[in-house]
């Protein structure tokens, strides 16, 4: 019998998304040689991969395109914008290894209209690209799904049916979760949270694997806590302090300035219990210990960041096995081996 070694992966995000998610499923594809990858969610989140000097943001592509043996999946859980979807495929070059679930569902550019004309929903400073509406339209059931459009044919797939084989033939899989827990529908800081659940569960369930078939959940943390559009945000810090400490963003997918805080300790304990996390990665380290910079043994951090991924650990019961310390794919500290 094969032993089964890496097994399924989930990835979710912590807290209001943009934790890196992108750059770390980039790593796992290369690092771990993944087999199959399903995207859930939709085209409001982007993740960042930088490969080979180039930067990527993906709306729909699965990170994992990063190694040219992984199939890529879009899960029957997500929604599927087009001409986005097409202009990835292109950028990245995967049309003979990407599939999208028939069933599947599509947003279109009316839906990015009522979301940007619709004044409750302008008031939870949503990204605009109509996610909300079109989930409202597949609740209805009167949304046109993958199947349903031509020029996605040539890549319809039965997801469930290949990762579902892909796990039983002890292959390597990586569910990619968008967003973050404090944007799910259901855990998060509701009303200001996206239209769907973020959960690791959700994860499983967009992409049509049982828990039971689940071998590692992988939750990511960013070293500081970012936020875009409306809602509370603990701690938050003014631009003037966010700029002077190195944690000023710009959203990857809408250019939107992010707002920042601290890590959050107890949040991040709620966060890992819900997720049912096992491990966790833990991106950003450099900005705020910058002699870390793109470092790759866990020996070459200074004691304060040591103490700080300690604190982590001690917070959430859960082992930071992996560490970013720099934006290219494989700036990244792997405990999983030593720990
Ligand atoms: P919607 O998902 O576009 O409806 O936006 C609802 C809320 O979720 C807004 O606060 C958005 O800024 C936030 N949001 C949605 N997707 C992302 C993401 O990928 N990263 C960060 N925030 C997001
Ligand atoms: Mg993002």
């Amino acid at each position: 019998m094969v032993r089964k070694v890496l097994g399924c992966t989930v990835v979710a995000g912590a807290f209001w998304g943009d934790e890196g998610k992108g750059k770390v499923v980039s790593y796992l594809a290369l690092k771990d040689k993944v087999n199959v990858c399903v995207r859930t969610g939709s085209v409001n989140a982007a993740h960042t991969v930088h490969f080979k000097g180039k930067r990527y943001a993906l709306h729909m592509v699965p990170s994992t395109f990063v190694y040219a043996k992984c199939r890529l999946l879009i899960g029957p859980g997500a929604n599927v914008h087009v001409p986005q979807f097409m202009k990835e495929v292109k950028e990245t070059d995967v049309r003979q290894r990407i599939g999208v679930d028939r069933q599947a569902s599509i947003i279109e550019s009316r839906h990015s209209q009522v979301d940007k004309g619709d004044s409750h929903l302008k008031s939870l400073g949503t990204t605009g690209w109509g996610v909300g509406p079109a989930v409202q339209e597949r609740a209805k059931r009167s949304a046109k799904l993958a199947k349903d459009v031509p020029e996605l044919k040539g890549f319809l797939a039965d997801v469930a049916a290949e990762v579902n084989a892909a796990i039983d033939a002890d292959q390597t899989v990586v569910l990619e979760g968008t967003q973050g827990l404090m944007l799910s529908l259901y855990h998060g800081s509701y009303p200001y949270v996206t239209s769907r659940d973020t959960s690791a569960s959700a994860v499983c369930s967009e992409s049509g694997v049982g828990p039971s078939r689940v071998d590692k959940v992988l939750v990511v943390y960013k070293a500081f806590i970012t936020r875009v559009g409306t809602g509370g945000l603990p701690g938050e810090l003014s631009k003037k302090e966010a700029l002077r400490r190195g944690w000023f963003e710009k959203a990857a997918g809408t250019g939107r300035e992010r707002r920042s805080a601290p890590f959050d300790f107890d949040l991040a304990r709620k966060v890992a219990k819900i997720h049912g996390a096992t491990e966790a990665a833990l991106t950003k380290l450099d900005i705020l210990y910058p002699s870390c910079k793109s470092a790759t043994n866990y020996d070459q951090l200074p004691e304060e960041a040591i103490d700080f991924i300690a604190k982590i650990e001690e917070a959430t019961g859960v082992a930071v096995s992996i560490v970013g310390t720099g934006p290219d794919a494989m700036d990244i500290i792997d405990r999983r081996t030593s720990l």
